[in-house]
């Protein structure tokens, strides 16, 4: 029978992604105690434990990610270790840049970088989460206002990679990242410094031109630096959005019947299939936080600064929200709408997108998808023998292979 252990840093390594549903499940309950690295920590999943843990103001993200995550993604300073005022005060810069109506220019962008990018490199077979990473580099310093005469493009889609890639790993390999991200850093703060100089002028609009003028909630400038995290918190999971690209290959691979319905120029249900990659393939399997206060919920009572886990993976897959939730049916997002239910599709997180944390690339995550599901179904490319098996306990994980295209 599954148990809750005393401390729960193996089981969770081991078990990945399903660990706290499994325990969930076999508890009945949506909410346990345990321990990590022997810090106290409550797991929660399902809708109504999102809900209180975006939108209730009990929770804050201060103090709640390990340093070695935290490094590599949002970092010290930046909107996710913000709260009240101050938060969506930075908040909407970004959604100023990323929001719905930006969508068409980006999408147009990437399709120029995939069609480009297909015509440099012309091996007969390529690893498409290499590919991707490269086109979505490009797209993104070209969207964000960066001129690609200022990137190493080679360079910035390593580090970007670097820093997605060992976000959720101890050792070696997140120390070189954190290492390799110092450059990364001083790089943007230097194309901040220039906006500032007069010496760059990107488009009005731009992450780049948005950032570097951006004034904080007493109307203080931000440093350079802090701008500079901000601006590789579009770059990097801009990059990222590679890993759901190549879970999208799979399942157009393992359900050709939307790839032909696709390829034939049927798109209604573009957008289904779409949500449903976003749904039902794993990203970010948690999302930590901790409380500001203490209360009582659901008969548990929450300590002030009690360490709390939110399940993201579990509660796309909790079968009280989606009927069979282990199988791919873009079918159940017809008719879907972001405003339906903000605490049940909760890939990149939760609630409202101004008033919460949740993640403000959500719509450009769906245009990019929309193009490449698009330009994957018309290509041609074909998908050789390989393992395209996805281990469960590698966060973030992705295709054993990469997912390798071949031409003809
Ligand atoms: C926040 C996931 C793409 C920028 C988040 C959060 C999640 C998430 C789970 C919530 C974190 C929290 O609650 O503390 C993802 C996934 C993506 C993705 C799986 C797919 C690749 C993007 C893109 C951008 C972006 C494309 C920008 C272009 C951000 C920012 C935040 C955030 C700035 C912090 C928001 C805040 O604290 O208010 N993301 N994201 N993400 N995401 Fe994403």
């Amino acid at each position: 029978m599954t148990s809750v252990p005393f401390d729960s840093t193996v089981a969770l390594l081991r078990e990945g992604y399903p660990f706290v549903s499994a325990r969930c499940d076999a508890l009945g309950t949506d909410l346990f105690t345990s321990r990590i690295a022997l810090q106290r920590v409550t797991f929660m999943r399902g809708a109504p434990a999102a809900e209180l843990f975006y939108s209730s103001g009990h929770f804050t993200r201060r103090g709640a990610v390990p340093p070695t995550v935290q490094h590599l993604l949002q970092d010290k300073g930046s909107v996710q270790g913000l709260d009240g005022a101050a938060h969506r005060h930075r908040k909407h810069a970004f959604l100023a840049v990323m929001g719905p109506d930006a969508m068409p220019g980006l999408g147009d962008l990437f399709e120029q970088e995939w069609r480009a990018a297909l015509q440099r490199h012309d091996d007969d077979r390529f690893v498409l989460n290499d590919l991707a990473e490269e086109i979505l580099t490009r797209t993104a310093c070209r969207w964000s206002g960066i001129p690609t005469d200022r990137v190493d493009v080679e360079r910035l889609t390593r580090e970007l990679s670097l820093m997605v890639g060992w976000s959720g790993s101890q050792g070696p390999g997140n120390w070189y990242a954190q290492w390799r991200r110092r450059g990364t850093e001083r790089w943007a703060a230097e194309l901040v410094e220039q906006v500032r100089r007069g010496e760059l002028a990107p488009e009005p609009g731009t992450a780049l031109r948005v950032l570097a003028e951006h004034a904080d909630e007493n109307g203080e400038e931000l440093p350079s630096e802090l701008a500079a995290v901000e601006l590789i918190n579009v770059l990097r999971p801009m990059l990222a959005i590679a890993r759901f690209i190549t879970f999208a290959a799979v399942a157009l691979h393992e359900n050709p019947k939307w790839r032909e319905r696709f390829a034939a120029g049927d798109v209604e249900d573009l957008e289904p299939f779409v949500q449903e990659v976003r749904r039902y393939y794993p990203f970010f399997p948690v999302v930590p936080g901790r409380t500001v206060d203490s209360f009582t919920w659901d008969g548990h009572r929450f300590d002030r600064n009690e360490w709390v886990i939110l399940d993201l993976y579990g509660t796309c897959h909790d079968r009280r929200l989606w009927d069979d939730p282990e199988a791919f049916e873009p079918e159940r997002f017809r008719g879907w709408s972001w405003d339906d239910d903000p605490y049940s599709m909760i890939a990149q997180g939760a609630g409202d997108h101004a008033g919460t944390h949740r993640c403000p690339g959500e719509w450009s995550t769906v245009e990019l998808l929309r193009r490449a599901v698009v330009l994957l179904s018309t290509s041609g490319l074909t998908v050789p023998a390989q393992d395209l098996t996805v281990p469960l306990n590698r966060f973030p994980t992705m295709p054993r292979s990469g997912v390798v295209l071949a031409r003809g």
